[in-house]
């Protein structure tokens, strides 16, 4: 029986079924994942995660209770869960990743969405089903006592579930996304905002990335629950439990970082990329093609930074790495389109023989991602809303004179916020002077802010950041 275990949608590994059947076996993707793997590798905790895909499913079903370290796999403890496909799609796609998603990142336009119906409904029962398959594989494997840690919005209602089938287990939920003023969460459904608030109350110890989710999740306890909340003391008290709410701000392993970035991969790729832009100052964003990332006003800015100043033209590119997300969903394919529209049209007004303005790259490439990073003067993190972004941390580290533009409303903006330039994200014009003021910051400037930038980003590495909330499940003395 295990005395640790991770529960996330997203497991540390996924599997392609090749067209002869055979399966191959890659490390998975997402901040969640990558903040994670590192710890729990070098701890033996058990990882409870869900089958994505067929090649997940093929392979989970030659594994002997889904555990694919006895089924030969070198991925340490770790239960993949082989939820019905048609449900997983309705908890994944429809309500986490189109509702809860876009309920804490502010994303819909709302005189048309979103539309609770009664196909919502069954969606829901979907998202429950979902919750309650991972509750009863966290009691199965559970040992008696054992500390168990669920992450994300996509199981918000494990925590309460677990509690009721194991009350002797200490339970942790974390949430790595912002959390909605209750006034925008209030447009769920009253009996789902309820579920969700109780569903992560059923945990001992709820986290979030900063004291600003933390207090927005709290003001919706108080607000739609009526539950007790003491502020100060940072607990929620609801139907005779108390929750304590934690703040952790997750950071970057900075040595492990910079190792990875300094291997021939990443050095040719630096290579290849100053070869193409020659001399010109280097203004880089890198992101998944996220609704949230707020990539088409970043386009704008740029654009209207051209227009206001045309003193760069020849001597500035811009290099959009976008990568492909959740592709799933019609929303994200049409924001893909409308990026790709963007680029087009700066090309067309800007581009000359000897000049390419901006350079996007819509292929997943990390090794490129960390070359780009080596290589900016500018880094552009104008997320709408985000729970941390780690982008806006990794920069820094590995570019020591690089400016940050970073939006105020992306949770690193709490630690990082005196020395990048922060901008209001729906400020195009905004934006685009502070892209301006970032190309033309003094050299001693840049490295005094890119010290600091550097030493906030890697204060609480994924180490520390899982230690501080297993220690917070300890029972009290
Ligand atoms: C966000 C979520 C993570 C998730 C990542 C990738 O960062 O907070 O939980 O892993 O997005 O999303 P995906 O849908 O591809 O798992």
């Amino acid at each position: 029986m295990n005395a640790v275990l991770v529960a996330s949608n997203r497991g540390p590994v996924s599997f392609t079924l090749s067209e002869d059947g055979a399966l191959t076996m890659r490390r998975g993707g997402g901040g969640l994942v990558s903040g994670l793997s590192g710890v729990v590798k070098e701890m033996e905790v058990l990882w409870v995660c869900a089958a994505l895909s067929d090649g997940d499913r093929s392979a989970v079903r030659l594994a002997p209770g889904g555990r694919l370290d006895h089924a030969g796999y070198d991925t340490g403890p770790l239960r993949m869960l082989d939820i019905p496909p048609s449900t997983f799609h309705r908890a994944y796609n429809a309500v986490a990743n189109s509702t809860l998603w876009f309920v804490n990142h502010l994303l819909y336009n709302t005189p048309t969405a979103p539309q609770f119906d009664t196909r919502f409904r069954r969606e829901w029962e979907s998202y429950q089903s979902y919750n309650a398959a991972f509750a009863l594989a966290l009691a199965e494997e559970a040992g008696p006592g054992a500390r168990v840690m669920v992450q994300d919005y996509h199981l918000t209602l494990a925590p309460s579930m677990l509690r009721g089938e194991r009350p002797d287990v200490r339970i942790s939920h974390f949430s790595h996304t912002p959390w909605a003023p209750p006034e925008y969460f209030s447009l769920l459904p009253d009996e789902v905002a309820v579920e969700v608030l109780c569903g992560i109350l059923g945990a001992d110890h709820a986290g979030f990335l900063t004291a600003r989710w933390a207090a927005a999740f709290m003001d919706c306890c108080e607000a739609l629950l009526g539950a007790n909340v003491d502020r100060g003391a940072r607990t929620v008290t609801h139907e005779g439990r108390t929750t304590r709410i934690g703040v952790h701000g997750l950071g970057v392993d900075g040595d492990a970082l910079w190792a990875r970035a300094v291997e021939p991969d990443v050095e040719s790729h630096m290579a290849a990329l100053r070869q193409e832009v020659g001399d010109s100052k280097l203004i880089v964003r890198i992101d998944r093609t996220e609704l949230s990332k707020n990539i088409v006003r970043g386009l704008a800015a740029y654009r209207e930074f051209l227009a206001a100043h045309p003193e760069w033209h020849g001597k500035v590119v811009h290099l959009a790495f976008a990568y492909p997300s959740r592709h799933d969903l019609p929303e994200y394919r049409e924001y893909t389109a409308a990026v790709q529209r963007c680029a087009k049209e700066i090309e067309d007004e800007y581009a000359t023989e000897d000049w390419d303005p901006l350079i996007l790259n819509v292929n997943d490439d990390y090794p490129r991602s960390l070359a780009a990073y080596r290589l900016a003067d500018v880094l552009l993190v104008n997320p709408i809303r985000d729970g941390m972004n780690l982008v806006a941390k990794e920069g820094p580290i590995l570019s020591p004179r690089s400016a940050l533009v970073l939006s105020r409303e992306a949770g690193a903006a709490a630690e990082l916020g005196a020395d990048a330039l922060l901008v209001n994200p729906y400020d195009v014009c905004g934006t685009a002077e502070a892209i301006h003021e970032a190309l033309v910051m003094p050299e001693e400037e840049r490295l005094e802010r890119g010290k600091r930038l550097r030493a906030a980003a890697t204060a609480l590495p994924p180490g520390l950041w899982f230690a501080e909330q297993l220690a917070a499940l300890e029972p009290a003395p």
